[in-house]
């Protein structure tokens, strides 16, 4: 078992444009996601990526008109961030989302945590702490954007076995193995190599979070910031 920061280094940063179906696709499907939500800068125009990757979401807000603070642990694909896109509206820093509040000096329009990124967490605990976090970072009208898989409901025998994505030179299968908190996740990976494929696996762990408890504790947080 590996960190996460581990398992992007060796194995999954290196496929994980391709995973997302490429670079161009995965901008334009964040351009199609925050354009069917309105999400324009309307003040300060601050905003924060947390688990930005490559850039999915923070060179779409960039090219939106917001200034980014975009935040991940992988080197690699901040590197590859920062190749596809440079202009001063968009920043990047190599650190634990649990410490944004010291990258960010102003309050925040907005902040966004998406494809899973909440997950990738140790606890329920450190979830918390980034809701609690993010509404004491948020200006009046801010907005928190999370998406992520919700993995409460166990899969079962062979259901457990994902195909995630083929093509000619990679398949990339995942198998789950359920905890009472968190999910072993297993990503099986053949890489065609000279005409030979190999075999890269790696796993990791992700926490349980459903969308009820996320909505629950969230509004929760967001009310206790009000009355402050
Ligand atoms: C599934 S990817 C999502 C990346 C990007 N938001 C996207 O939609 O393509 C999760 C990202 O979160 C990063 N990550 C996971 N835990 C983190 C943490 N505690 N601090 C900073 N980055 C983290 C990983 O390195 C990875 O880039």
């Amino acid at each position: 078992m590996v960190t996460v920061e581990e398992h992007y280094e060796s194995l999954l940063s290196d496929v994980y444009t391709w995973l997302m179906g490429g670079f161009d696709e995965a901008i334009s499907n964040n351009v199609a996601f925050f354009k069917s939500r309105n999400i324009t800068p309307s003040s300060s125009g601050i905003a924060v990526d947390l688990g930005a990757g490559s850039g999915f979401q923070s060179i779409p807000l960039a090219e939106l008109g917001f200034n980014v603070t975009a935040i991940d642990l992988s080197k690699k694909l901040l590197n590859e961030l920062n190749s596809n896109f440079s202009h001063h509206s968009l920043v990047t820093i190599n650190d634990d989302i649990l410490n944004f509040k010291d990258h960010v000096s102003a309050n925040c329009e907005l902040i966004v945590c998406m494809t899973d990124t909440i997950t990738h967490l140790k606890s329920k605990d450190d979830a918390l702490k980034i809701f609690q976090y993010s509404f004491s970072s948020l200006e009046d009208g801010g907005k928190l954007i999370l998406t992520f898989r919700d993995l409460s409901t166990e899969l079962k025998d062979t259901d457990r076995f994902i195909p995630v994505r083929s093509d000619e030179n990679i398949i990339f299968t995942c198998f789950l193995e359920y905890e009472p908190t968190t999910v072993k996740i297993h990503d099986i990976v053949y890489i065609k190599t000279h005409g030979k494929w190999e075999l890269h696996k790696s796993c990791y762990r992700k926490i349980r979070l459903s969308v009820e408890w996320v909505e629950n504790q969230s509004v929760k947080m967001a009310s206790k910031q009000l009355w402050r």
